[in-house]
């Protein structure tokens, strides 16, 4: 008798997985999906109504998966429509266009909505989201640059890309690492795999870096009062400073908000006797 007998190939069974759109009208969801699972573009705007459904089956690593794809009516009009496909969901592509910052503030209102259809016992912690900053072919109107995307996203657990339906550029590689997301999820219970909670900085470092992009002064941007002190200025300057240092801060924007801080400082500083 073989003492080694071989082992059996394992065959994991295919998954089946929902996913649904999220985010403004116009914005380019239905595009997204189109141009993955078509591989075309539409100039056209062909408002989606209410919603769209579709079934696809993709090869994700080694697996199979079949995608059950809900694509949401971004306008507020189809509410009462989509309010009821939220439930049962593993992952969420969260689009915005990246030449209308109101689309891109609107986000938080969308998981707000996801939020309140879920109820209080839906658990929005085990959903793999992605964020598509879309529309990056029109470089002209962009008003959302990456860094503000990448923090908004990264700072919540999400993934983030920046993608063009029109082109085609990071939709495909927004796909498939959405979908592995969702297969280590699945894999791990339907929970979160806590590798891919961690993303390297604090909700601290996050909220500092957004209150200092739309501060609208030096004094504001370093969280004194107007007519504050010396002491006063360099207290907060220096809390700042140890926060988003860029040797110390890998958010995206610390860069940016770290020098941003050092000229607020130094400009108050010729002020003050
Ligand atoms: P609703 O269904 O109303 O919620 O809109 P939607 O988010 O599904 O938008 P849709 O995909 O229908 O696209 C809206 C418009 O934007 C269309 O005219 C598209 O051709 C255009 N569009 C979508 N993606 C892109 C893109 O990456 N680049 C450019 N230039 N245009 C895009
Ligand atoms: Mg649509």
């Amino acid at each position: 008798m073989d003492a080694n007998p071989p082992k059996r190939k394992e065959t994991r069974k295919s998954l089946r997985i929902k996913v649904i759109s999220m985010g403004n009208a116009e914005v380019g969801k239905s595009c997204i999906i189109k141009r993955y699972c078509e591989k075309r573009f539409v100039p056209k705007y062909l408002a989606t109504i209410g919603i769209d459904y579709g079934v696809t089956k993709v090869q994700v690593r080694d697996r199979e998966i079949k995608v059950n794809i809900f694509d949401m009516a971004g306008h507020p009009f189809f509410y009462e429509v989509r309010n009821e496909f939220y439930k049962d969901t593993q992952g969420v592509i969260l689009v915005y266009d990246v030449g209308q910052k109101e689309s891109f503030d609107a986000l938080d209102a969308w998981l707000a909505e996801m939020k309140q259809e879920l109820g209080p016992h839906g658990n929005m912690e085990n959903i793999v989201f992605v964020v598509c900053a879309n529309k990056i072919d029109c470089t002209k109107h962009r008003s959302v640059d990456e860094s503000e995307g990448r923090l908004w996203a990264e700072s919540r657990g999400f993934l983030y890309f920046e993608t063009s339906a029109q082109t085609g550029e990071g939709i495909n590689e927004m796909f498939q690492t959405f979908y592995s997301a969702i297969i280590d999820l699945c894999d791990n219970g339907g929970k979160r795999p806590p590798s891919s909670t961690g993303v390297g900085f604090t909700k601290e470092q996050a909220d500092a870096i957004r209150r200092i992009r739309n501060s609208k002064d030096s004094w504001d941007m370093l969280g004194v009062k107007p007519g504050a002190t010396r002491d006063e200025v360099n207290k907060a300057y220096r809390k700042l400073a140890v926060l988003l240092h860029p040797d110390k801060c890998v958010a995206p924007g610390s860069e940016d908000a770290f020098k941003a801080v050092v000229n607020a400082r130094t400009a108050l500083l010729k002020n003050i006797k």
